[in-house]
């Protein structure tokens, strides 16, 4: 059996895809290894959405000639890097054979076929993703109690920033059945959680089993039917229809946290990255989110630094974040990229200013996020047990909130979802005890 290392870079729909390219290779003849050393073939799936994320996979290729250069080894780039450049990763890196884009790594099997044939490269940036999903084996190799599910791909909205919308292509939803097909398999292998992916994932608009266009409301109200915990991610703003927000009250399997992407607070810097709304609609929108589901935590993702953002502006995102509150934030200094109508602006940020604001901005929202993180203590939660803690009988769960949860003598309850009541914080986690139910008065 040769031995494949695959290195995931980005997103959770790259730790997605990652999974399926292995479950394509095995019947091939590779089997995983997480040694990069021993590997008869290296896939890199590749991240192009920051330049820091780019520039990684350079350096990796430089780490793989070297071994490269003492024995035969297949060196394939995936994901959106391989889509935005093509050509040129061959050009600056030759020690590369394959280079395969996100839409068309099922056709991985022929690309090796051909490369041992005929030698030489082989290239693949097409945008299939139809004939992607059906193609791809059936059987799901989870192992864990979690799982990632990709519904939805590609990205129609050219918020003037990202290079989504370029690198995974057009939106395109998968149809309902395969996607039951799927939580079904993954529920089977003992999957309890599952996160339902997509770029867009709230522009969810798939093939029902009646022959209509499904919303991703409808989705989850079918799929809380077979698996017990269900999340999405990631989520635009202008996507969140009545009945998605409904469903954050009416299903019981929804966990109560969303991750909701607003990038400023600035109604003028929204409007130059094409968000389509204003922070005002924002506000309102996590109003309805939170009168429907009460308990729910919201996250985000921001950009600081975006061309032409002044101190004014920087401040009303501050202001979003106090009025707003989250449990948790991704925030970035804005990085050009290349093609993007952002990076051909005039007015860009100089980087002493982009940091000292992504400093200010992150000190708030460690605050909020220890603030929700210390209001957890005392709350009783249900928790999914995904794996054994250091010491004998803790087990390791999950909370509603994706947080982590030790728990003492509950390593026999792994794969099960109990009821948690947290007692205190650890730096990065959470700590608790199970609650017993009280025995019946006789
Ligand atoms: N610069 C900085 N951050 C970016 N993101 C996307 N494109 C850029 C960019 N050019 C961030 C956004 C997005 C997250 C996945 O990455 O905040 O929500
Ligand atoms: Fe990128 Fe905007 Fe599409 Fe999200 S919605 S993937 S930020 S273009």
């Amino acid at each position: 059996m040769k031995k494949l290392f695959i290195k995931t870079y980005g997103c959770q729909m790259n730790v997605y895809d990652s999974a399926r390219m292995a479950e394509l290779l095995a019947p091939i003849g590779y089997g995983p290894t997480d040694v990069a050393e021993e590997a008869d073939m290296v896939i890199l799936n590749t991240c192009h959405i920051r330049e820091k994320a780019a520039e990684k996979v350079y350096s990796e290729l430089g780490r793989l000639k070297k071994i490269k250069d003492a024995r035969p080894l297949t060196i394939a780039v995936a994901g959106c890097v391989a889509q935005a450049e093509g050509e040129e990763i061959v050009a600056r890196a030759p020690q590369v054979d394959i280079v395969v884009g996100p839409q068309s790594y099922h056709r991985l099997p022929e690309m090796i076929a051909k490369i041992a044939r005929s030698g030489g490269h082989a290239l693949e940036t097409d945008f299939p993703a139809l004939e992607k999903f059906d193609v791809l084996p059936k059987e799901n190799s989870a192992t864990g109690v979690t799982a990632f599910l990709t519904v939805q791909e590609g990205c129609d909205k050219f918020c003037t920033f990202c290079v989504v919308p370029y690198t995974r292509g057009a939106e395109y939803s998968r149809p309902v059945a395969q996607i039951e097909d799927e939580v079904r398999r993954l529920v089977a292998r003992g999957v309890r959680e599952i996160t339902l992916l997509g770029q867009n994932v709230n522009a969810y608009c798939g093939e029902g089993p009646d022959g209509k266009m499904w919303s991703l409301a409808r989705l989850l109200g079918r799929l809380s039917r077979i698996v017990g915990r269900l999340r999405y991610t990631t989520s635009h703003p202008r996507d969140m229809g009545d009945d998605l927000i409904a469903a954050h009250g009416d299903i019981e399997a929804l966990m109560p946290y969303l991750h909701l992407p607003v990038q400023s607070g600035s109604d003028t810097i929204l409007g130059a990255m094409n968000r389509q709304h204003t922070a005002d609609d924002y506000r309102r929108l996590a109003g309805r989110i939170r009168a429907a589901r009460p308990d729910i935590a919201l996250s985000s993702d921001f950009i600081v630094g975006f061309p032409g953002e002044s101190d004014k502006d920087f401040e009303a995102t501050l202001q979003l974040v106090r009025d707003v509150g989250y449990a948790g934030a991704f925030s970035f200094k804005y990085s050009p990229r290349p093609g993007t109508p952002a990076a051909a602006a005039r007015k860009h940020i100089p980087s002493d200013v982009k940091d000292a604001r992504l400093q200010t901005l992150n000190t708030l929202l460690l605050e909020q996020q220890e603030a929700f993180k210390q209001g957890c203590i005392g709350r009783t939660m249900d928790v999914l047990f995904e794996k054994p803690g250091r010491q004998a009988g803790q087990a390791v769960g999950r909370s509603p909130y994706l947080q982590s949860v030790h728990v003492e003598g509950a390593s026999q309850l792994i794969g099960t979802q109990q009821r948690v009541r947290i007692d205190g914080v650890y730096p990065n986690s959470l700590k608790g005890s199970l609650v017993r139910e009280k025995a019946l008065a006789h």
